[in-house]
C-alpha cells in the first residue's frame, strides 16, 4: 500500500479529499493533516511516498513546508495543490515542488496524478536533476494557448473551428505551423491555407501537439548558446513525423500514434531548456562532442551530471503532459530503461531519432547507434530495413500518406 499524507489549513478542503479519495483506500494509506508543522512531526514517525500539500496556509506555507520535506525525506514525492497557480509561484517552488494541481481538483486528476508521480518516481528523483533544474532560473511555465486549446479539445462542444480560431490569434505560430503542414512531413496532397482546415485534416491531437512544440520553441532564447534553433525544429519535426509513421506500420493504435508524434517532437525539448538556462556550458558541451566525436548526450552526462533527455522528461511531467510522452522523453537514448514493455512510441521515438540523426548510415551503421538488444526484444531485429526505407522516403518527400 501507498502512504499519502494530505496538507491544508482548512479542514472542510480536508473532508472534501477525505470524502473524495475513499473508492481509493484499497490502494492509498491516506492521512490528513491541517498545518505544516503537524506534517513534518507526522512524516518524523510515518515514512511517506507522496505529500499534497496546499500552498498558502498560515504559520507554515507550502513551499516552505515542502522545502523541507525535500531535506529531510528527500524519497517522498511532493505534490502542490494550489488555487492560486500563478506562474511566478509555481517558478518559485519549482525546487521544491514536482508536481502541481490547481484547486479544485477532481479525485480522478488526483488519483492519476498521484500514481503518474509514483510512475515517474525514478526520474524525479534522479539524484543530479533536482540540483540542475534548481540551478536554472527560467524554468518556462506550461504555454496559456496550448492550456486554452486542450480545455477547447475536452469540451463537448469544443469544435475544430473554435481550435482554428484561438490558434489564429498567435500570427507567428499560425504562419509557423502551416509552414510545417504544407511541408512534406505530413505529405498532404493538398494546400492547406488556415489552423482550422489543418486541424480537420490532421486532426486534432496532431494539431495540439504542433501547437505546444511550437509554442516551445519560440520560448527560449538561445542566442548566448550557440544552439541553432532551426535546426533543432527540422530535427525534431522529422523525428515526430517519423516516429508516427513507425508507430502506424507497427500497428500501435491511434492515441499511441499520436503520442508518438508529440513524443518525437518534444524528444530534445531538455536541450532548449538547458541552451536557454546554462549558455556557456551547453556551448562547451558542443564544443566538446564537436571535438570528441562522443553523442551530445553522453558529454551533457559529464558536465550537468544528467541529460538533456530527463530534464525534457522533468519539464514534461511538471506540464502534465501524459506518463507515455514523459517516459519517451525520458529514455530515447536508452530504450530499455523504460518501464513499458512490448513496442510503445518510446521505442518509435528511439528509432526514429537515430534515423533522422543519420540520414546517410547503412543498416550496418544504424545497428551501432540503436540498441538492437532492446529492439532484437520487441521481436523487431528484422524491421530496420523497412524502417530506414520509410525514413528515406520521408526525407526525400515521398509519397504522401493518406488522410
Ligand atoms: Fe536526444
Ligand atoms: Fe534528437
Amino acid at each position: 500500500m501507498k502512504r499519502i499524507l494530505f496538507v491544508d489549513d482548512e479542514q472542510l478542503v480536508l473532508d472534501g479529499l477525505r470524502r473524495m479519495l475513499r473508492p481509493m483506500r484499497r490502494e492509498w494509506e491516506m492521512f490528513f493533516v491541517d498545518s505544516g508543522e503537524e506534517a513534518l512531526q507526522f512524516l518524523d514517525q510515518t515514512a511517506c511516498d507522496v505529500i499534497v500539500s496546499d500552498m498558502r496556509m498560515p504559520g507554515m506555507s507550502g513551499l516552505e513546508l515542502l522545502d523541507r520535506v525535500r531535506e529531510k525525506h528527500p524519497e517522498t514525492i511532493r505534490l502542490a495543490l494550489s488555487g492560486h497557480a500563478d506562474a511566478e509561484m509555481l517558478l518559485e517552488s519549482v525546487k521544491a515542488t514536482h508536481q502541481f494541481l490547481s484547486k479544485p481538483c477532481d479525485a480522478e486528476t488526483l488519483r492519476v496524478t498521484i500514481d503518474r508521480a509514483l510512475g515517474l518516481r525514478g526520474l524525479l528523483q534522479h539524484e543530479n536533476i533536482g540540483f540542475l533544474i534548481s540551478r536554472i532560473q527560467s524554468l518556462p511555465s506550461l504555454p496559456s494557448l496550448y492550456e486554452e486549446i486542450v480545455r477547447e479539445i475536452n469540451d463537448s462542444k469544443g469544435s475544430i473551428h473554435r481550435i482554428g480560431e484561438i490558434i489564429s490569434r498567435d500570427l507567428g505560430m499560425t504562419s509557423k505551423i502551416l509552414q510545417l503542414v504544407n511541408s512534406s512531413f505530413f505529405g498532404l496532397a493538398r494546400h492547406v491555407s488556415s489552423p482550422a482546415q489543418a486541424a480537420g485534416l490532421l486532426g486534432l491531437n496532431t494539431i495540439r501537439s504542433l501547437v505546444l512544440t511550437t509554442k516551445v520553441f519560440s520560448q527560449f532564447d538561445l542566442k548566448d548558446s550557440g544552439l541553432n534553433p532551426e535546426n533543432l525544429w527540422r530535427h525534431s519535426s522529422l523525428t515526430g513525423s517519423l516516429s508516427r509513421k513507425i508507430a502506424a506500420a507497427e500497428q500501435l493504435d491511434r492515441k499511441s500514434q499520436d503520442e508518438a508524434l508529440m513524443a518525437g517532437m518534444l524528444h530534445d525539448v531538455g536541450k532548449l531548456v538547458l541552451a536557454n538556462g546554462l549558455p556557456g556550458e551547453f556551448r562547451e558541451v558542443m564544443k566538446r562532442a564537436d571535438e570528441t566525436e562522443n553523442p551530445h548526450w553522453l558529454v551533457e552526462q559529464d558536465v550537468f551530471g544528467c541529460t538533456h533527455a530527463e530534464v525534457g522528461a522533468y519539464l514534461m511531467g511538471i506540464w502534465g503532459l501524459p506518463n507515455t510522452i514523459v517516459e519517451a522523453l525520458a529514455y530515447h537514448h536508452y530504450p530499455s530503461h523504460g518501464a513499458v514493455r512490448g513496442f510503445s512510441s518510446l521505442s518509435a521515438v528511439h528509432v526514429a531519432n537515430e534515423l533522422i540523426k543519420h540520414p546517410q548510415a547503412s543498416e550496418e551503421e544504424l545497428c551501432e547507434h540503436l540498441d538492437m538488444d532492446y529492439l532484437q526484444r520487441l521481436g523487431c531485429g528484422n524491421k530496420l530495413g523497412e524502417w530506414i526505407e520509410m525514413s528515406r522516403n520521408l526525407l526525400d518527400g515521398g509519397e504522401p500518406e493518406d488522410g
